[in-house]
């Protein structure tokens, strides 16, 4: 690498960078010039009313959706001009209704990428029952289970435990613990942030909680008709002065900036 290269901002060679895109998806236009930069290690909090198109910016990146207008880069290459499966395989995705498939049992959910990927089977049951362990589900109880006999947050956390299991540098995450209760969501909002930071993680994170997103975020982006009205770090995301914001830490019950 020579010095160009080096005094390359580090937004270049960045995990994930929106740049001016434009989305419209049927006859609705969703994303209207979004331009974002998540770089490696940051944990991207992304917030917004229902249907802002939160969801839809997650597919973008690992290109379930390919932008109208603008480009998506992952990793230093445009999403388009990747191969959309080996894509797919180093990002993690939870997706919001968690996609478990209904005739796999819980572990096969769990180690289907390592079944795809030809993993040993030996390692691919002990792999399956630390990530079940991890997110909190007693391995013996539930390996077997189908999802249909899972509560929605069981669903939930198979669908985490899934997507770490390649161990992928890249997480997105679609309100990954929205039908858990509170306590068993603290524990594990607080496990997973401690986990991201430790191992490295770059995560782009679909949240409707304030506080979750103040919680687990490094950085806290809201959209709101369509745009990126903010993009701030925790602190500065309460006392940010855009109306959509305040109208949205009001609503959320945060009230004044100084309460907090
Ligand atoms: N398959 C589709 N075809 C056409 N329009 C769609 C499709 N999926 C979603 N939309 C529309 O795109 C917009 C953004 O949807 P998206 O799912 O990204 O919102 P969201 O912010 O994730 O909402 P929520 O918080 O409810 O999950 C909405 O107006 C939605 O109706
Ligand atoms: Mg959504």
């Amino acid at each position: 690498m020579g010095i160009r290269s080096r005094q390359m901002p580090q937004s270049e060679l960045a995990p994930v960078a929106l740049r001016q895109v434009h989305l419209i998806r049927g006859q609705t236009p969703v994303l209207n010039d979004v331009s974002l930069t998540v770089e490696r290690g940051e944990i991207v909090m992304l917030l917004g009313a229902s249907g802002s198109g939160k969801t839809s910016l997650l597919k973008l990146v690992n290109r379930l959706l390919e932008p109208t207008k603008g480009e998506v880069w992952v990793a230093g290459r445009v999403t388009t001009a990747w191969d959309a499966i080996r894509l797919r395989r180093r990002i993690g995705y939870v997706m919001q209704d968690a996609g478990l498939l209904p005739h796999y049992t819980v572990a096969r959910n769990v180690g289907l990428l390592l079944e795809l990927e030809r993993r040993p089977a030996a390692e691919r049951r002990a792999r399956v029952a630390a990530l079940l362990e991890l997110v909190g589900l007693d391995p013996a109880i539930y390996a077997q289970r189908f999802p249909a006999a899972l509560s929605g947050g069981e669903r939930q956390r198979v669908g985490v435990a899934r997507a770490l299991a390649l161990d992928p540098a890249l997480l997105l995450m679609d309100e990954p613990f929205g039908a858990l209760d509170p306590v068993v969501r603290a524990r594990l909002q607080q496990e997973f942030a401690a986990l991201a930071r430790t191992l490295g993680k770059t995560v782009l994170f679909v949240t409707h909680d304030l506080q979750e997103a103040l919680r687990i975020g490094t950085r806290i982006c809201l959209l709101a008709r369509g745009q990126l009205v903010a993009d701030a770090v925790p602190d500065d995301f309460l006392r940010h002065d855009a109306p959509d914001v305040q109208a949205y830490v009001q609503a959320a019950g945060f009230g004044a900036p100084a309460q907090r």
